[in-house]
């Protein structure tokens, strides 16, 4: 029987809290921005699943390319006997590294960690379904609050960081982060990161611009989250969704635009937010990389790279790293 368990490593309050501060500061700043971890309730981690599938949006094929190809490759030279991954969500890409980690013998124990409730229990109920044997262990955390790595799991621990979600971080907080995933690391220990490619930016733009707009429901889904959880008073059809190519950054930003002039009631903070016709509240980046600028925040925060495979395209990289000193 597979077990399934869900432990909440934040205070119950946590999550209402830190929404209340974003808000506060996002939407009062002189460029109204959100952190997209926002994104992510039930029906955003739907739509997340949507976008995997559309046509435009390769990453999640380019990601399962290669690990398709290196999944055996990547259990034998860890021999993780858990498997930890942040930002886990359906946690379908995962099941070629579950795969590949049963047939070695070594894996003990799957802990899948993110902020979306609907989707740890999602994943944990499939999972249960067909595999046997494994214990799952979700933990609903918020990895840019508290690592909060469980320790007391059969060692060595592959830490798994799929489909480029660290590009979702500004550079500030990559570093930070990447910083305390490494001190929570032991000799053995590995880390296997999924890191989104520069390219051309007319195939960037359309993969979070398509055709059918899944992507702009996607974005307009954080203003049903502000409605539904503050109290507040945004119409999803007075904002239209722009995704364009920052080329100094590398990054690809998201943003609302305001179709008009509108003041917007948010309660749950106690404000009236203003836009003009035209303002923009940037809702998410998503960084593209380059090998080296990979390997330097890796050596940065104290991480040796020691494989770097990418698709046959050469759209998307994938990194197993280990801990130096
Ligand atoms: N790894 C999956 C899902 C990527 S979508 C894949 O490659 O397809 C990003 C996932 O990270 C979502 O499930 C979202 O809920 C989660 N997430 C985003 N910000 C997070 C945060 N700050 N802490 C924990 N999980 C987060
Ligand atoms: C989760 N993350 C890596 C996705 C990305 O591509 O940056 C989120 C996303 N936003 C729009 N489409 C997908």
């Amino acid at each position: 029987m597979t077990s399934f368990e869900l432990t909440r490593l934040l205070p119950s309050d946590h999550f209402a809290r830190a929404l209340r501060e974003d808000v506060r500061r996002g939407l009062t700043a002189p460029a109204k921005s959100l952190p997209p971890k926002w994104f992510y309730d039930k029906r955003g981690s739907e739509l997340f699943e949507d976008i995997t599938r559309l046509p435009e949006y390769y990453p999640t094929r380019a990601e399962r390319a290669i690990l398709t190809a290196r999944a055996d490759e990547i259990a034998a030279a860890t021999k993780a006997r858990t498997l930890v991954e942040l930002g886990s969500g359906s946690s379908e890409k995962t099941r070629l590294l579950l795969d590949a980690l049963g047939a070695l013998g070594t894996l003990r124990e799957y802990v899948p960690v993110d902020v979306s409730e609907s989707a740890l229990r999602e994943a944990g109920r499939r999972l249960a379904e067909d595999y046997p044997g494994l214990a799952v262990h979700g933990v609903l955390n918020d990895f840019t609050a508290s690592l909060g790595l469980p320790g007391e799991v059969p060692a060595p621990r592959l830490v798994a960081f799929l489909g480029g979600t660290l590009g979702n971080l500004n550079p500030a907080e990559r570093s930070a982060f990447l910083t305390a995933l490494r001190a929570e690391l032991s000799p053995g220990d590995s880390l296997l990161l999924g890191t989104d490619l520069v390219k051309d930016p007319a195939v960037l733009v359309a993969a979070y611009d398509d055709s059918a707009g899944v992507t702009a429901e996607f974005d307009k889904n954080l203003l049903n989250v502000l409605n539904r959880e503050l109290d507040a008073g945004f119409d999803p059809e007075a904002f239209e969704h722009v995704a364009l190519w920052n080329a100094e950054q590398e990054w690809i930003e998201m943003r609302l635009r305001s179709v008009r002039a509108q003041r917007v009631p948010v309660p749950g903070v106690e404000l009236t937010v203003e836009f003009a016709e035209g303002e923009e509240l940037r809702t998410e980046i998503s960084a593209k990389f380059r090998r080296e600028g990979v390997a330097a925040e890796l050596a940065t925060a104290g991480f040796a790279l020691r494989h770097w495979w990418t698709d046959p395209e050469g759209r998307f990289g994938l990194s197993l790293a280990e801990p130096v000193d």
